[in-house]
């Protein structure tokens, strides 16, 4: 079943791959439209800009960026932290390919293909964890859950924002049955309370968030 969804998850983006930066960017007055109406208005590139604040330019630990897709929204700031490690994790070969030609050749940061439910690193290995618009693009998401926070140190923080189901009518219908039947979303998808209950179960701070159906989230291990 995993295995089914994770091959339509990967066709989906290998379709999507000439537009995704464009459409995510809000590049032209169409995106701009449709982002706007299924966010219901919510500035969601303010969101992922307010979470790459959480942490300082002269950072000098270890960053997984999981999933990293295009690294539309973090080039910039990964490039400006010479002091850390970042791994950009994602399944997608397409996105991946397009990360690389942002990143590649930058000293302190890898890029490599894998999956969220397997993470290739040791426990406590990680001092943050970011991930954008990906739990709602996970199939597994309760190993999602439980791999992010493995592989992060005691202390390590875990920030991420999603999708979440239930807050705003119109973003729920496009979800259902328009990005969930192409594979660009993947249920089963939570509602902030079930988000809320899997973080304190893991962490020991939860810091959450909600704008419409946009859940974003600082915690730490
Ligand atoms: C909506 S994109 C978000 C990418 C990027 N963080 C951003 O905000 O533009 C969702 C990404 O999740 C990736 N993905 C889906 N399932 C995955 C898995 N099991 N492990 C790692 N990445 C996965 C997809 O390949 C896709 O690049």
């Amino acid at each position: 079943m995993i295995a089914e969804q994770n091959d339509k998850i990967k066709g989906a983006y290998h379709d999507s791959k000439n537009i995704y930066d464009g459409v995510l960017t809000q590049g032209n007055i169409l995106s701009k439209a449709y982002i706007k109406f299924f966010w219901g208005g919510t500035d969601d590139i303010a969101i992922t800009q307010r979470m790459l604040s959480f942490i300082p330019d002269e950072f000098s630990g270890t960053i997984l960026d999981v999933p990293c897709g295009t690294a539309v929204f973090t080039d910039t700031k990964w490039k400006k932290l010479t002091a850390a490690k970042i791994i950009c994790l994602d399944y997608s070969e397409d996105m991946l390919r397009q990360a690389r030609q942002r990143l590649n050749g930058v000293g302190h940061i890898s890029l490599c293909q894998g999956d969220v439910g397997v993470l290739p690193f040791e426990s406590q290995s990680i001092d943050v964890v970011m991930s954008m618009n990906g739990f709602h693009a996970f199939p597994d998401k309760i190993k999602a859950f439980d791999e992010t926070c493995r592989v992060l140190k005691t202390g390590g923080q875990f920030i991420a924002c999603f999708y979440i189901r239930g807050q705003l009518r119109r973003t729920d219908w496009v979800v259902n049955h328009v990005l969930a039947p192409k594979g660009w979303f993947t249920p089963p998808f939570h509602t902030e309370g079930e988000v809320r209950k899997l973080l304190e179960e893991r962490y020991s701070e939860v810091e959450i968030h909600t704008d419409n159906a946009i859940l974003w989230c600082v915690c730490r291990k």
